[in-house]
């Protein structure tokens, strides 16, 4: 079990989606022009999000294998990318899912990925890919990271890194000492260690450019409307109760806090391609 629920995961899909930054996705399916087959791995794959929203960018034949801590959210992301493709036949241990013209092959692993990294990762993939993970895990755990990509060469893709940046409409006295406290929760060990948080994609940016990658950042933020009300109002419930457990914010406050109707935020987030050396 992880501390992720598929209900939570199925609510920010859709804001994740039209979210992701373009041009970074046009860089990535530009790199991978004409690669047949593509073989990808996707750390921390939740309920398959990235798969689906990554898939479109690349070729035709596709190997994708899905990690997870959480069994209960591979079991769902199976179900889920079984009901988003056109077709599916199911192998032994395999999906292999049709979509449009693509042919996608996917296979689950459960795996910690703060214990054995390279088993998690596999045999060496073409593309290492992630959503609203990095700011969960810690600097020292990048740090081994991008070295581990290195030295298998794979291209590196991720999205929706949490950058720090979040102002809610209409906004609260106390906003700008409610973040303060949730980056110290933020900051809590994850299950790597104390996370990077709001620092994860600088911190990325840094341990590929240290291992000679060519980096490219852009803006990814949620840009929430009152149509989005729903995933708002669970946003602002996370965030006061995950104050709260900081002890920093005084009990009548919070519950100041807590009573505003919200009809608007914004939640800045990154999105990283990191791309091997070229060879010499
Ligand atoms: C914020 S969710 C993102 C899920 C998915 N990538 C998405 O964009 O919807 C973070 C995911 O990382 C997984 N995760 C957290 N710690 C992990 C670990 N140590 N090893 C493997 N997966 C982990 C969680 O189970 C969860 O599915």
């Amino acid at each position: 079990m992880s501390a992720f629920s598929a209900e939570w995961l199925d609510l920010r899909e859709p804001v994740d989606h039209r979210s992701r930054n373009k041009a970074l996705a046009h860089a990535l399916a530009r790199h991978f022009e004409g690669w047949r087959p593509l073989r990808v791995v996707d750390l921390g794959c939740g309920t398959g999000s990235n798969l689906r929203a990554t898939a479109p960018l690349l070729g035709p034949e596709q190997h994708w294998t899905l990690v997870d801590v959480d069994a209960a959210l591979l079991e769902a992301a199976a179900a889920r990318l079984t009901a988003w493709a056109d077709g599916c036949e199911a192998g032994a241990d395999t999906l292999v899912l049709c979509k449009g013209p693509k042919r996608i092959h996917v296979q689950f692993r459960r795996a910690d990925l703060a214990g054995d990294l390279d088993a998690a990762l596999g045999p060496p993939a073409d593309l290492v890919t992630a959503a609203a993970l990095f700011d969960l895990v810690s600097p020292a755990f990048m740090t081994r990271f991008a070295a581990t990509l290195a030295t298998r060469k794979s291209a590196f893709y991720t999205v929706l890194t949490y950058d720090g940046d979040q102002r809610w409409t209409p906004p609260h006295a106390a906003d700008p000492r409610m973040l303060e406290a949730f980056h110290r929760h933020q900051g809590r060990d994850k299950g790597f260690g104390s996370a990077a948080g709001p620092a994860a994609a600088d911190l990325l940016r840094e341990r590929f450019a240290a291992a000679h990658y060519r980096v490219q950042e852009a803006d990814s933020a949620w840009r929430l409307e009152p149509e989005d009300a729903g995933l708002i109002a669970d946003l602002a419930r996370g965030f006061a109760a995950a104050v709260a457990e900081t002890g920093a914010i005084d009990a009548l406050t919070l519950a100041d806090w807590r009573d505003v109707v919200r009809t608007g935020a914004l939640v800045g987030h990154a999105d990283t391609l990191a791309l091997p050396p070229l060879r010499p």
